[in-house]
């Protein structure tokens, strides 16, 4: 975004699009910019939409094929928005990329971060008053609706900031967004809730202020347009912001500070609820309702991160700042679908098909690796909230053994990449038997989404570090949620829902709490790191928590790592153990808990010295303990999310220490899309 600074396209392009490539890795399927069109050879205002499927690069390349571009044309005043787009509703396409146009006259343009939850109802809306669509995006709506209020304005002299304002107020979910318009020519209009938003400010001159006042309307919607004209009226220096003396001065908006930290470190965060203008050289921010901090103002920060490390946040790796973003990305899973007061749940992309899903007569879960071991992990739920029987398949060994699957078997295909060779193989098998196919992945558009008749997006946001993390916290939640829905009208399990729905309400809180525990677990990792070999013990809901943690051991640190069922243990393992052999133990307090001591017991009597991850009120297991992790205790069903937590810090640690690449383990791929 620039203001007062002249500006070639050429130079407003490649502010952009270097911008877009730092935030590419946030998600990579499609990218587009919107800028003004050649104003100086057409009268009317336009708006030039370029959009493009894949990497930033290839929208790069675009912009210069378009004849239409004069490149060399300066401005004085342009304000230009940019999108690189990880798809949560429809597929990856240059239709359904960023911006999001109200019509083909490219009247309002929009960027969004986020999700609407409500977008069907309001796409619904705006159809029957004549709105064409053309994507399936949840954004568009949003494009959509700002042209409605515009064309349905009381007064021609409308502000852009009070279309915006109106616009958020119908729409429920997640969203960072930048508004641009033909009829606010070089105006930009910013809003987030939920999804971050910043605006860096860079000027060689002396700033009007350090702290912008924001604005409040107090006023009901009806009153806001003769408010809103007075209030914009008496916009003075005193709220807002510029440089002194008229002089040049620059404003970026982004979701992300590494998109324009090489530009400015100086930035304004904004939070839930402000609606940010530029108009005439000047940023505003105002709001209806008081800020949940109640700060009258926003002050300028001044950041000192270098561009990596603000990619990576504080976090050395990608696989670190994944495990640490699990709050957020099970929050993001539930969002929109959980009604935490109606106890009920809603999965859109299985709605449709849910009566069919309920007269099935098993259900098979698939996937490979950590995908798998998602399935193992809820398998005992889904028995228990859908009554059916259900199988958990590695793919390669289902496909190996021809499993028999016939038409009123329902079908689920669990990958995070949805594009794993052997996952997709199971998939195409299973359709061809006439089974009903569903997706659980992260990937929109991926050949899983497409290929299965219906499915569920995991929304954990994109993930870069090889060994899988918050995908699989995020998988665990989707098919936990998957038998909350299936289980609506049972009656003997209602009050069984109502506390596994409750046990995922508190899940991000207890998450935090978990996270706390990372320095405890690197000192471990200091005592463990030069051992060859590391194994994992538990039983039933944690068993798949073994599977998993010695599975992210073993892709990162190279040392050996089994995940054995503490069932087991005197069909073999128990040959293992001796006084060198480090053992974890995953006890909890469930129905497991007596036979866990069992094992506990074995382990202790041939001078096993065992590390147990341990509820915090279980002063049993800890008498044996070597060393204990104590985690906070949640619903049986659930636990399986907290005790994976520490296993992945822990393998996180080991890997460090033993001066491996954490996010490109040798030999692995994040996504293996061959047999
Ligand atoms: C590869 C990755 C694993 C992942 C597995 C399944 O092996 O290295 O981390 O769990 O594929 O991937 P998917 O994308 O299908 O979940």
């Amino acid at each position: 975004m620039n203001y007062r600074v002249p500006r070639t396209r050429k130079e407003i392009f490649e502010t952009l699009i270097k911008g877009l490539q730092r935030l590419e890795y946030r998600g990579y399927d499609s990218a587009g910019v919107a800028i003004d069109g050649n104003n100086h050879e057409v009268k009317e205002k336009h708006i030039q939409l370029v959009k493009k499927k894949g990497k930033v690069k290839a929208l790069d390349e675009e912009l210069y094929k378009q004849d239409s571009m004069d490149l060399k044309v300066e401005f004085e005043t342009h304000f230009g928005i940019a999108h690189t787009r990880w798809a949560t509703h429809g597929v990856p396409s240059a239709v359904n990329s960023h911006p999001q146009r109200s019509d083909k006259g490219n009247e309002f343009v929009v960027i969004h971060n986020g999700i609407i939850t409500n977008y069907k109802d309001l796409r619904k809306f705006l159809e029957s008053k004549g709105y064409e669509f053309e994507s399936e995006t949840d954004t568009e709506t949003i494009a959509k609706l700002i042209k409605y209020v515009f064309d349905n304005r009381e007064t021609e002299d409308i502000t852009f900031s009070t279309l915006v304002e109106r616009v958020i107020q119908q729409l429920e979910g997640a969203f960072a967004l930048v508004f641009k318009s033909i009829h606010y020519p070089g105006e930009a209009v910013a809003t987030r809730r939920g999804s971050p938003l910043l605006i860096g400010v860079r000027s060689k001159y002396k700033l009007s202020t350090e702290q912008i006042p924001v604005l409040y309307r107090t006023c009901n919607i009806e009153n806001v347009k003769m408010i809103c004209k007075a209030r914009m009226k008496r916009l003075d220096s005193s709220a807002c912001l510029h440089a002194v003396g008229d002089k040049a001065v620059e404003f970026f908006f982004a979701s992300d500070a590494s998109a324009i930290i090489e530009h400015t470190n100086r930035v304004i965060f904004l939070e839930d609820d402000d609606i940010a203008a530029v108009a005439d050289g000047k940023l505003s921010i105002h709001r209806i309702k008081r800020s949940a901090s109640d700060d009258p103002s926003r002050a300028i920060q001044t950041l000192q991160m270098e561009l990596q490390q603000i990619m990576k946040g504080n976090f050395s790796a990608f696989m670190q700042k994944e495990i640490f973003e699990q709050p957020e990305s099970v929050f993001n899973t539930m969002r929109g679908r959980v009604n935490f007061e109606t106890n009920t749940v809603l999965l859109g992309g299985l709605k449709d098909h849910l009566k069919e899903i309920r007269r099935c007569r098993r259900l098979i879960v698939i996937g490979c690796g950590t995908s798998y071991h998602a399935a193992v992990a809820t398998r005992q739920v889904l028995e228990e909230l859908t009554e059916l029987p259900v199988m958990v398949e590695l793919a390669s060994d289902f496909l190996d053994r021809n499993t028999p699957v016939f038409r009123d078997d329902v079908c689920f295909f669990i990958s995070q990449s949805g594009e794993t060779a052997d996952t997709l193989l199971a998939l195409r098998y299973c359709k061809d038997r006439g089974a009903l196919t569903v997706g659980v992945t992260n990937t929109v558009g991926s050949s899983i989404s497409r290929e299965t008749d219906c499915g569920v997006h995991i929304n954990a946001g994109p993930e870069i570090g090889v060994a899988s993390t918050k995908a699989y916290t995020s998988q665990f939640i989707s098919l936990v949620m998957f038998g909350l829905m299936m289980s609506e009208d049972r009656i003997s399990l209602q009050s069984r829902r109502q506390e596994i729905i409750r046990g995922l309400k508190s899940l991000p809180e207890l998450i935090k709490e978990v996270l706390l525990l990372d320095e405890k677990i690197h000192d471990l990792a200091l005592e463990l790191y030069t051992q060859r070999s590391l194994l994992v013990m538990g039983r039933g809901y944690n068993y798949a928590t073994c599977l998993e943690g010695a599975l992210k051991i073993k892709e990162i640190t190279y040392m050996h790592s089994e995940g054995i069922l503490a069932g087991e243990l005197k069909h073999g393992p128990l040959a293992l153990i001796d006084k060198q052999m480090p053992v974890i133990m995953v006890i909890m307090k469930d129905p497991c808990f007596a036979k866990c001591q069992n094992a506990l017991q074995q382990v202790t009597a041939r001078q096993g010295r065992p590390i147990i991850l341990c509820s915090r009120d279980d002063t049993e297991s800890s008498k044996f303990a070597y060393k204990t992790i104590e985690l906070p205790h949640t619903v049986d069903c659930l636990q399986g999310i907290l005790s994976v937590i520490p296993l992945q810090l822990l393998s996180f640690h080991l890997a460090v220490l033993r001066g491996y690449d954490v996010d490109f383990p040798r030999n692995l791929a994040k996504s293996v899309t061959v047999e």
